[in-house]
């Protein structure tokens, strides 16, 4: 963990122009502070993909074909707080269907407590937590043949290039069988004025976030980065549909990291690219699902058409 760490921070502060991923942002303070960012007033996304596990239960489970009477297992990937799957899970539990909930994620922390929950709030929902890679996890499901219902919700798949995200769901598709159904949460391509206030809110929350990454190497591997002399800035336009975030050297400096025993030079204004958030439309999903084994069978949206859960239905190609 340590050793991926180090080498790929080595790596995007290497690389021209300089690159952090994004998934470092979660550890416990970056945690925390992604759960400030959800109910932020800016940022629109958790409450609008809520707004659709909350009034569209019914059309949800009507478009994931699965029958009462069929056991089959629901799995998400990267379950977080399970706040919208509540929804879906009291809907199906409620209509007594058998299943097993199998929430994945690679924080134990974050399953624990999502099981905690769950146990109190939903005692009769069964829970299987998965700690864990989501490859090698659904390598494991995939043995058992009951009907599989995959969950990737929260517009997750956003920080993943295109070209990333097509990898993706091949890989996913290639450890599913035909009729197993992919229900998927994206963000959709919006106006700037809406988009760029949830990556540069007001209380700036999301630039202690961005920040947080640097204050990690200073704890970790022994940065000396000073948080004052970065800031945080997003760019967004709606042709391109993709929200960026970076960090921006404040002046010419220097920087050491004592565990990669190297110094990296800043020039003032210079840019370290952190995240991007893709937001989708029907044309982009269907090109990444292009040459996969998916097709989109259902599309739901929010009263204001910001968000959308696919839903895709895994076809022929019998594994
Ligand atoms: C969790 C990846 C969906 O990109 O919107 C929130 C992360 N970054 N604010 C997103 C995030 C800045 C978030 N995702």
């Amino acid at each position: 963990m340590i050793e991926q760490f180090k080498k790929d921070i080595e790596n995007g502060m290497s690389s021209n122009p300089k690159t952090l991923p994004s998934k470092y942002f979660y550890d416990k303070i970056g945690d925390d502070l992604f759960v400030q960012i959800m109910d932020l007033p800016e940022y629109y996304l958790t409450r609008s993909e809520l707004e659709i596990f909350t009034t569209q239960t019914q059309q949800i489970i009507d478009a994931l074909q699965v029958t009462p009477n069929t056991y089959f297992e629901l799995i998400e990937l990267g379950a977080g707080d399970g706040l919208k799957t509540k929804k879906l899970l009291e809907a199906l539990d409620k209509q007594h269907y058998k299943f097993d909930f199998f929430p994945v994620d690679i924080s134990q922390n974050a399953l624990d407590t999502l099981e905690e929950t769950l146990k109190t709030e939903l005692p009769t929902v069964s829970v299987n937590k998965k700690q864990g890679d989501y490859f090698q996890i659904l390598e494991s499901l995939k043995k058992t043949h009951h009907p599989k219902v995959i969950l990737f919700l929260g517009s997750n798949m956003g920080n993943m290039s295109d070209e990333v995200a097509r990898d993706f769901i091949y890989e996913l598709g290639k450890n599913l069988n035909k009729n197993n159904k992919l229900l998927l949460g994206v963000d959709l391509i919006k106006s700037a004025s809406i988009v760029l206030p949830a990556y540069n809110d007001s209380e700036g929350i999301t630039k202690a976030f961005n920040l947080n990454l640097l204050q990690r190497i200073n704890n970790e591997l022994g940065g000396f980065f000073n948080m004052d002399t970065f800031s945080h800035h997003s760019e967004y336009t709606e042709k391109e549909g993709v929200a960026k975030s970076f960090l921006v050297s404040n002046a010419k400096q220097t920087v050491h990291i004592k565990t990669l025993n190297k110094t990296f030079q800043f020039e003032k204004g210079e840019k370290i690219a952190t995240e991007i958030s893709r937001k989708y439309n029907d044309e982009i999903l269907n090109k990444i699902i292009e040459n996969t084994d998916f097709q989109i069978t259902k599309k739901l949206t929010d009263s204001k058409e910001y968000f959308a859960n696919y839903v895709l239905n895994r076809g022929e190609n019998e594994n």
